[in-house]
């Protein structure tokens, strides 16, 4: 099969269909971390015209402006005290369209990958996601809610549990604080340590659907 891994500069994806004999290429505005020749460096809307090379795309678009926990900063110092941040609005629209862009291609098989979305966003884009998964039921030791959107794909089925440590009759996970928030430090790589696909979901994805 010939695979598209969108808003992929790990490679993490991309080597776990490669590695099962697929033909898999990444793409992302910036280079590949692994700097493999199996990536293409631009913007995903200029692979998207090709659609009929391709039998499937995974996609793991920028969740900044979309994702339900910055809903609040769309807002400057609250809904009712200065009102709407035009200039985050107007990133957020731009983050919408390109979700749903990318969305709609198409390709005959289509899975794009998102945190929980603000209703904002999802209005935009019209439609929720098929299923929500959670990394600790595909081998990793980690929690972090997160929706698919699929077109032409099954759901997944989870692979392997991780049990997590209990804190206060509480689940806590590798990734979670005791008090439940996500343990990296604040620092220049966090965002892409945050957003850098887990092995076990690369491993379920080209598992399941390669
Ligand atoms: C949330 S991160 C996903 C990282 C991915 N899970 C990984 O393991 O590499 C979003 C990625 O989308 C890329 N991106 C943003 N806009 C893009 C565009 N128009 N075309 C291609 N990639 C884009 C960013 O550079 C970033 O690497």
């Amino acid at each position: 099969m010939r695979v598209l891994i969108g808003c992929e500069r790990s490679g993490v994806v991309r080597e776990a269909f490669r590695k099962r004999g697929h033909d898999a290429w990444s793409c992302d505005l910036v280079p590949a971390e692994d700097k493999s020749r199996y990536h293409i460096q631009g913007d995903l809307r200029t692979v998207l015209p090709m659609s009929n090379m391709w039998d499937m795309m995974i996609a793991f678009p920028d969740c900044t402006y979309l994702c339900n926990s910055g809903a609040l900063r769309l807002y400057t110092g609250g809904k009712k005290i200065n009102g709407p941040d035009s200039k985050r609005w107007e990133q957020m629209y731009k983050a919408a369209y390109f979700f749903k862009e990318i969305l709609n291609t198409p390709i005959p098989k289509v899975c794009v990958e998102n945190p929980i979305m603000h209703g904002y966003a999802r209005e935009i884009i019209g439609a929720r996601p098929t299923q929500t998964i959670q990394p600790y039921n595909f081998g990793a030791d980690a929690s972090k809610r997160t929706g698919l959107w699929l077109r032409g794909l099954p759901e997944w089925v989870n692979t392997a549990y991780v049990e997590p440590r209990m804190v206060d009759g509480k689940p806590r996970w590798a990734n979670q604080t005791d008090g439940g928030w996500n343990k990296l430090a604040p620092s220049p790589t966090r965002g892409i340590e945050r957003a850098r696909t887990y092995q076990g979901i690369a491993e379920a994805m080209a598992e399941q659907w390669g």
